[in-house]
């Protein structure tokens, strides 16, 4: 396994972070400080340098302070004892610029991958609590760093389906014809759809049991719990999904049937931990998930992803947090941040497990 570490970080504008120069030289570095300070913000720009965007965001303009007009990061990270040089610059109302050793990036996607992160933070409840969408884009992201063609078909099926539903929509308005471009579009559809169901049931079996075996650790293996992937293309071929949906898509003006409709649904005992979980057994399942996504991502990109553990003790116990900082060591050399808002429980911990760390008071 390759190393990763992150050695120097500088921080502008990002957010409520106005300027920031960090040299982490340790495994664990740890962020502490009052609420609001900018700790989560601090993990979110190293997660925005490594992983092309933030973690919380999906709007450039938000990572920007409020009161500025542009914002940079910049790190130096170590990756199989080559130095990579990171900046990301973004002026308001502009496209964002990703530098890799002083190379503009033609393509933010050609950064994925590159830097494998994972993040684990209060916000991952959504995971549970939100619809459809944020499961399919962890999905997309768990199998994104690992695979490009992926990442490539996901942009095409999303291109191809917003044209078809403006089609849909015109179809709606003017009743004309240009059935002859709905059966290109289908066919398009089609042509991305069927892979990346493929590689979405390829990789999530691979996932499962990564899964699985970090919740029998996490929860000391009491529940039975499971992740089953949900597509409609799971029973009946795409072709025929679409031609007998044709008649409802034109009335709903919109796509109804394919992997944009896909979901992964989390159960307990065989009931929706939605639903059913107690609060206990969805911290557990969040952090077993992305545990996971930490294993398989190490698997994929042979390097020991970054671990960004933000208000962990939130989640958690101490003695848990103990086992989760050694058991990322365990197998590896990975790096370490976490953000705590009282230094003394965070040192207590870390040092439990006798790892060289530091403390870093915003
Ligand atoms: N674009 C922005 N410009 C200025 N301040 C921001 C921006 N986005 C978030 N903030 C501020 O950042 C603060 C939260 O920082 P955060 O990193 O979450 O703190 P902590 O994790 O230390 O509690 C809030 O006060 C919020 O208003
Ligand atoms: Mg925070």
């Amino acid at each position: 396994m390759s190393r990763l570490r992150l050695n120097t970080l500088h921080i502008t504008n990002y957010k409520n972070v106005l300027s920031a120069s960090y040299s982490f030289d340790k495994p664990i570095h740890c962020f502490v400080g009052n609420n609001g300070q900018g700790k989560t913000n601090t993990l979110d720009a190293i997660y925005h340098l490594a992983m092309g965007r933030s973690y919380f965001s999906t709007i450039n303009a938000h990572s920007i302070n409020h009161k500025a007009d542009f914002m940079r990061l910049e790190g130096h990270f170590v990756r199989e004892e080559n130095t990579e040089r990171i900046e990301c610059q973004l002026k308001r109302g502009e496209s964002k610029i990703f530098i890799r050793n002083a190379k503009k990036y033609k393509k933010l996607s050609e950064h994925i991958g590159l830097l494998p992160t994972v993040m684990i933070s209060p916000a991952d409840v959504d995971l549970i609590n939100e619809g459809s969408q944020t499961r399919r884009s962890f999905i997309d992201k768990l199998i994104g760093q690992a695979d490009k063609t992926y990442l490539n078909q996901l942009i095409d099926y999303q291109k191809t389906l917003q044209q078809r539903n403006a089609l849909l929509k015109q179809m709606g308005s003017f009743r004309g014809g240009a059935n002859e471009t709905l059966a290109i579009y289908d066919e398009q559809l089609i042509r991305y759809g069927i892979p990346i169901y493929e590689a979405r049931k390829h990789y999530l079996a691979e996932f499962e049991p990564l899964f699985q075996s970090r919740y029998t650790t996490i929860s000391g293996g009491k529940e039975i719990v499971s992740l089953n992937y949900e597509s409609q293309l799971a029973n009946e071929a795409f072709g025929s999904l679409l031609l007998k949906a044709a008649q409802n898509d034109r009335a709903a003006q919109f796509s109804t049937v394919g992997v944009h409709k896909d979901d992964l649904v989390f159960s307990i005992e065989g009931y929706p931990i939605k639903k059913f979980g107690s609060q206990g057994q969805r911290k557990s399942f969040l952090i077993a998930l992305k545990l996971a996504q930490f294993d398989m991502l190490q698997q994929s990109t042979s390097l020991t992803p970054l671990l960004l553990l933000d208000d962990i003790f939130d989640k958690l116990d101490e003695q848990r947090v103990a086992e989760i900082i050694n058991l990322v060591h365990e197998s590896s050399f990975g790096q370490l941040f976490i953000t705590d808002t009282h230094p003394e429980r965070t040192a207590k911990v870390i040092e439990q497990t006798a790892k060289p760390f530091e403390l870093h008071h915003l």
